[in-house]
């Protein structure tokens, strides 16, 4: 009696377990990560099998650990509790003088923490790495113009260094620099026509003939951008002489009715929020700050999904 008892727990429990992953699968087919399959009896089988499968959405590949272009340590990094703390602290944040919500939860500004545990940078590193090697491989199958006719490139705030060694790599004559802090280029060795040089871009920024922007801007307010656009247009030479400046940025596009890009876009508007000093920025935003540092021009081209290539021209 009592065996009999034990057998129909267990039987329960697998029931509500495999009810549970039944209900974690209809959500994640749902979103769309998953999609359901029906399974019938494989043929020349005497199994009477025929039922439900799942098969990954080509999109999830690039969750795989395994996958090349795989953005799974971006997605770790963005829920880590270190990111995601500051998103409950919103309403202390709002009440009180701290630059930002994430100052309030850990006591000091993002970019000083990182600096401060070597653990926690690599992990920021790594999530930032992955996702340069997505967006490098689309720039330099479908932009490639933009590098063409440069003798040097510095990549301003360039981590430690996907997206340069790319360039390095699939452009042999160009002279690339890695420009980022001391504490997250000091140990990285370079190649031939790739070097790492450690500094502050708010005080200078090597001279090259472009300066690339990835993923930086949007960390900083204006006021501070500003900052950073003056050092870089310090850096580089006139439009005549083919200076320019290369962003990579989000560029947002308020239109009606739904629209998950844009979605995704004021997301990480409130993520800048939390974290940083920065923002997301429309192109009118783009256009104020180019005007301001005394840029005469800009061309803006959507690349990938949520971001645009922005050239700027001294
Ligand atoms: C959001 S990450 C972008 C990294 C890289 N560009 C990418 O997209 O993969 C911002 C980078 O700016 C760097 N950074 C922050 N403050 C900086 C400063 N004052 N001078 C130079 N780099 C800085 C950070 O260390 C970090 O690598």
């Amino acid at each position: 009696m009592e065996m009999q008892n034990e057998l129909v727990e267990a039987l329960c429990l697998k029931h509500e377990r495999t009810h549970s992953v039944y209900r974690l699968m209809r959500i994640l087919v749902h979103s769309g990560f998953f999609v359901k399959q029906s399974v019938s009896t494989r043929p020349g089988s005497n199994d009477e099998e025929e039922g439900e499968g799942y098969l990954l959405a080509p999109v999830s590949r690039l969750l795989l650990k395994d996958e090349p272009l795989s953005v799974r340590p971006y997605l770790l990094a963005a829920l880590d509790p270190m990111l995601i703390d500051p998103w409950q602290h919103m309403s202390d944040w709002f009440k009180n003088d701290d630059v930002t919500s994430f100052h309030t939860t850990h006591g000091m500004m993002f970019w000083d923490l990182l600096g401060q545990q070597p653990k926690l940078n690599q992990f920021f590193n790594e999530a930032m790495a992955s996702d340069a090697r997505l967006l490098t491989s689309v720039i330099l199958e479908n932009c490639r113009g933009i590098f063409e006719g440069l003798d040097s490139i510095v990549d301003v705030g360039g981590g430690t260094g996907t997206v340069a060694k790319a360039i390095a790599e699939g452009f042999p004559d160009i002279r690339c620099i890695c420009f980022d802090l001391p504490h997250v280029v000091t140990s990285l060795v370079g190649s031939k026509n790739l070097s790492y040089v450690g500094g502050d871009m708010f005080e200078a920024i090597p001279n090259a003939h472009a300066v690339l922007l990835k993923w930086i801007l949007h960390d900083w307010s204006d006021e501070e951008c500003i900052k950073i656009l003056k050092q870089c247009k310090e850096a580089i030479p006139s439009k005549k002489n083919g200076g320019k400046l290369i962003i990579i940025d989000m560029v947002v596009k308020v239109q009606q009715g739904e629209n998950e890009l844009l979605k995704t876009q004021l997301f990480l508007d409130m993520m800048m929020m939390s974290l940083v000093t920065g923002k997301e920025r429309t192109e009118k935003d783009w256009a104020k700050l180019f005007v301001n540092v005394g840029f005469s021009d800009y061309k803006i081209t959507p690349i990938l999904g949520l971001r645009s290539l922005i050239e700027v021209y001294p």
